[in-house]
């Protein structure tokens, strides 16, 4: 019977590893890249907001570029061809953004600042805040394409931006830990606990920008009529 793939002993040079080392290294390098200008254009927007219009539509950010181990196992779970193109194409979460906003309106006002900028192209948006999952799981989700300028020239590297209210933060952090506690086999009444606590958050952050909406007198929006819309 022939050896299964990943337990086959394969002999490779010091140079040939060391260059695939550098390889792989250079591939994730771009995503960095990429991750500092969305990084700078969503802190842009945020001083801006704050120094303009005394409005702070940002809780915080947190972002990250996948880990080697976790990319690897995600190439190995989808299926994707082990190569820097194929990876490239089918793997859009490499470089990833989390931005907490104070409330729904400007999670939503947040993606479409971003999309309406010139060198920010929009590949996907994933709206589960209109269609929340099944758990109960709620966020605005985009993968948005930028443009970044390396000796070598021009590469457009993708970026998962997440956008969510800190209630939805919330209660995804919580159902992520819960779910690798029980390893993704979670007990039904503890399903059903989650999607009660879901409607509960979202039930907040609508009652929480409507009080918002009244402190600052009305208008289009969380930071009132004086701002971006
Ligand atoms: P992944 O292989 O998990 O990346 O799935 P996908 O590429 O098909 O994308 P999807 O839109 O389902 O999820 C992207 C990311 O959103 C995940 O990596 C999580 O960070 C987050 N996410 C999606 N669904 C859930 C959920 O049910 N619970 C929590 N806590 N996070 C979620
Ligand atoms: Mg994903």
């Amino acid at each position: 019977m022939p050896t299964p793939l990943d337990e086959q002993q394969i002999t490779v040079s010091a140079a040939s590893l060391r260059a695939m080392r550098d390889e792989f290294q250079r591939f994730l390098m771009e995503y960095r890249f990429g991750l500092q200008e969305i990084e700078t254009k969503i802190s842009i927007l945020r001083e801006e907001f704050h120094e303009t219009h005394d409005y702070n539509p940002i809780e915080h950010v947190t972002s990250r570029v996948k880990s080697p181990d976790s990319l690897v196992e995600k190439v190995q779970r989808k299926g994707v061809d082990p190569d820097f193109d194929s990876i490239r194409e089918r793997i859009t979460d490499i470089a990833g953004i989390r931005v907490t906003c104070s409330f729904v309106s400007d999670a939503y006002r947040l993606l479409d600042l971003l999309s309406a900028q010139d060198d920010v192209r929009v590949r996907e948006v994933e709206d589960y805040i209109a269609s929340p999952k099944p758990n109960g799981y709620k966020s605005l989700h985009a993968i948005v394409e930028v443009p970044v300028f390396l000796s070598t020239g021009r590469v457009d590297v993708p970026v998962e931006v997440q956008l969510r209210t800190i209630a939805m933060d919330f209660w995804a952090s919580l159902e992520h830990k819960i779910y690798y506690k029980y390893e993704g086999d979670v007990p039904v009444d503890l399903l059903a606990d989650l999607k009660d606590a879901a409607d509960t958050a979202a039930e907040l952050d609508t009652r929480m920008e409507g009080l918002h909406r009244e402190i600052r007198g009305g208008g289009p929006g969380p930071g009132g009529p004086a701002i971006l819309v």
